[in-house]
């Protein structure tokens, strides 16, 4: 029989790319399949763990023992988190949120005109950095896309969204991040942290994530 790590725990975890729409047929998005934060989500539900999964446009199927929240923009993944985190334990937060969207959504399909056409951003809620003001016993837990200077980056998240681990994803590498079925991160934690992990299919790679920081977490608790 399986440890039940996280028997009695309720975990959040966030997957997918958000969508922020233009008009009533155009978005903006990225390349975001939701494995990684799939295989985040089963992996918290086979450790036994009240587990939901909030997720932006995928079309993967929902992990078995998973609630499932389907949700589209920045906007709505921040809210669907805020409605789940005062009582969770972990909020994993793997989905690749948009820093931008339209500034105006226009009602109707914009027609096309004459020479180029520009489009005004502006930024979206932080949700991992809003989660790290509203802190009390949550384990917060970022990712983090690099392509240089990996560690630096991660450590300098881990200060400025108040997180208690980024995991990076080396995206330069051919068979890791964004659609892949296998992943290469390195993970940090405060107190200078860090361990790093083979190439792994993403669903083992969850397993050994998950594992490492509950395990690391209840030795805190002592
Ligand atoms: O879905 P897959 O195809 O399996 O790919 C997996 C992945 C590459 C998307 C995933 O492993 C990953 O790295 N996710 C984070 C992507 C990213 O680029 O994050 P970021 O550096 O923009 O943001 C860092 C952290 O802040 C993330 O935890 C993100 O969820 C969070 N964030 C970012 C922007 C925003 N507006 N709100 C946020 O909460």
């Amino acid at each position: 029989s399986r440890e039940m790590l996280l028997k009695g725990k309720k975990v959040v975890v966030t997957a997918g790319p958000t969508r922020e729409r233009i008009d009533p047929v155009r978005f903006l998005t990225n390349f975001s399949s939701g494995k990684m934060g799939y295989a985040m989500a089963q992996a918290a539900a086979e450790l036994g763990a009240e587990t939901i999964l909030i997720s932006g446009p995928v079309s993967l199927p929902a992990p078995s023992g998973v609630k499932r929240i389907m949700v589209e923009s920045a906007e709505d993944m921040l809210q669907a988190v805020k409605a789940e985190y005062a009582d969770s334990d972990f909020v994993i937060k793997t989905a690749a949120v948009a820093d931008y969207r339209p500034k105006t959504l226009h009602g109707q399909k914009m027609k096309k005109q004459e020479g180029d056409a520009s489009l005004e951003l502006e930024r979206t809620a932080d949700i991992l950095h809003y989660l790290g003001t509203q802190k009390g016993r949550q384990v917060l837990i970022g990712f983090a896309a690099e392509t240089n200077d990996v560690s630096h980056y991660a450590k300098s998240k881990l200060d400025r969204k108040n997180a208690d681990y980024i995991i990076a994803n080396d995206v330069t590498e051919s068979q890791a991040g964004f659609e892949s079925d296998t992943n290469k991160v390195t993970i940090f934690g405060k107190g200078d942290f860090e361990q790093s992990f083979e190439l792994l299919p993403k669903q083992e790679l969850a397993r050994q994530l998950l594992k490492l920081i509950v395990e690391r977490e209840m030795r805190n608790d002592r």
